[in-house]
């Protein structure tokens, strides 16, 4: 299978999608800004010079207040897995919502055992017992509060360029110091190097780079810390970091010196999870590691809050040794929506697709590369890629001016691409997993043309 990349000026077409959006009536995208500028906080930022405003979403597709589509390459910062208000997410979630919204886990109610159970179902065996938050962040905290528990060790490993969320314990295991303020966070986290080959400070070939990664996890171990440690926590591929990720053999090694160590071994499935990688269910899978714990949100409820840690029952029994309670954890209504979502999965072949056209969309990508010197590197796997944007491929300095061009021209053009990066010059592409070959071609023609606009910006 090819991608094909017009190399012809002529207008780019979006795929047809019978679909008519509702009429807006709703208020004005000016009044929106200037309400959102007044009372929302500062710290809230938008993606493009001129705020997009979103107001219906289906499938691959969103609509701004004029009606407009827009091919959606970003879901909503990896989100929506399924689809924009997908018609089974939506039946099921509609379905709870008139029949009972809250109760609380003091209450029984069949939801959340029933997705607790889906989830063993998906895992490695051993790793079937699983608590129910609301976002990715407080899936962090909660995964290094059992490590921490079970091993009796305070220390924990994380990766450079990590994002783990912004809660401040989680801001302590992030790795990026824009993401990082200057207040207590997370403490006794220590950052060992990430193994991504493109900007280590290691030689040689991408595997002796993850050895020496790996073996970098040990020396942290032996000169910051009491010499054990609580937990390793890292992302499969990390993905605000840019969709970076070692060679294979990297987790191996790895979760063999941690675990020596003492430590605990957790995977940061929040945006790798649910099929997105392609071929594998879970990111770990594709390093051919099991890990002790799994954390888990984002594409998990396609839009609703709905985040989860999983790990092994001894682990999770040190939970058990004070109260521990989340008000909206194992909600009836997260949890349909998070059953929903795992059978959409499943029975429309998501995974599969991610798998089938994230290597269509990537092998355009790399086409891409061949004739835009701005693309330093193309990277990830299934429908979770980065495009690296450089001003010169020999000093890989970051093009963070012309990857705000390539977000801009490719808005106007109709695709929303998503950026990360330490220096904002990774372009991110994970659409949500039911998009289709001709999305694929029509994304790279737009981002062609856009590529090209800002060289010449
Ligand atoms: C890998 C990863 N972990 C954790 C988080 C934090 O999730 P949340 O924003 O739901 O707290 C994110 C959010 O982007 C993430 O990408």
């Amino acid at each position: 299978m090819t991608s094909t990349i017009s190399q012809t000026a002529a207008p780019v077409r979006m795929p047809a999608f019978d679909y008519t959006p509702r009429p807006y009536h709703g208020p004005s995208r000016a009044e929106v800004l200037a309400a959102r500028r007044a009372h929302a906080n500062p710290a809230l930022f938008t993606l493009y010079r001129e705020p997009l405003m979103i107001v219906e979403g289906k499938m691959q597709y969103l609509f701004d207040e004029t009606g407009r589509r827009y091919l959606d390459l970003f879901a909503g910062i990896v989100t929506v897995s399924c689809g924009h208000s997908h018609p089974h997410v939506v039946a099921k979630v509609r379905e709870q919502v008139e029949t009972l919204q809250h109760a609380t886990t003091l209450y029984l109610h069949p939801n959340m055992p029933a997705l607790a159970e889906k989830l063993a179902s998906k895992m490695p065996k051993g790793l079937d017992v699983t608590y129910f938050v609301n976002s990715g962040s407080e899936a962090n905290d909660l995964a290094i509060t059992m490590a921490r528990l079970y091993t009796g060790y305070t220390d924990v490993i994380a990766l450079r360029n990590a994002y783990h969320g912004g809660s401040s314990s989680a801001m302590g295991l992030t790795s990026h110091h824009t993401w990082k303020f200057p207040v207590m966070q997370g403490t006794n986290v220590h950052h060992a190097l990430s193994p991504d080959p493109y900007r280590s400070p290691f030689e040689g070939s991408p595997d002796e780079i993850a050895r020496r990664s790996a073996e970098d996890i040990g020396e942290l171990i032996r000169y910051s810390t009491p010499g054990r440690v609580a937990a390793f926590i890292a992302e499969p591929i990390q993905g605000v970091g840019g969709v970076t990720h070692g060679a294979p053999n990297y987790f191996r090694e790895a979760y063999r010196i941690v675990r020596e160590h003492g430590g605990l071994c957790i995977a940061d499935e929040v945006q790798t999870g649910f099929g997105r990688t392609g071929a594998h269910y879970w990111g770990f899978q594709n390093f051919d590691v099991v890990p002790d714990i799994v954390t888990m949100a984002k594409g998990f409820g396609n839009g609703v809050p709905l985040a989860a840690v999983t790990t092994r029952r001894e682990i999770a029994e040190k939970l058990a040794d004070r109260l521990h309670f989340n008000t909206f954890g194992g909600n009836p209504v997260s949890m349909a929506a998070g059953l929903a979502v795992m059978e959409v999965i499943e029975k429309e072949g998501l995974q599969e697709n991610a798998r089938v056209l994230g290597g269509r969309l990537r092998q355009g990508l790399r086409l891409l590369q061949s004739r835009h010197p701005l693309i330093g590197d193309v990277r990830g796997m299934g429908l979770m890629l980065g495009v690296e944007l450089v001003t010169d491929r020999a000093t890989r300095t970051p093009a963070t001016a012309a990857t705000l061009e390539v977000l801009e021209a490719a808005r106007e053009m109709g695709v929303l691409i998503g950026k990360g990066g330490l220096a904002g010059n990774v372009l991110r592409l994970k659409p949500p997993m039911c998009i289709t070959a001709d999305d694929v071609d029509f994304g790279l023609d737009v981002l062609d043309r856009a590529l090209t606009r800002a060289a010449g910006a």
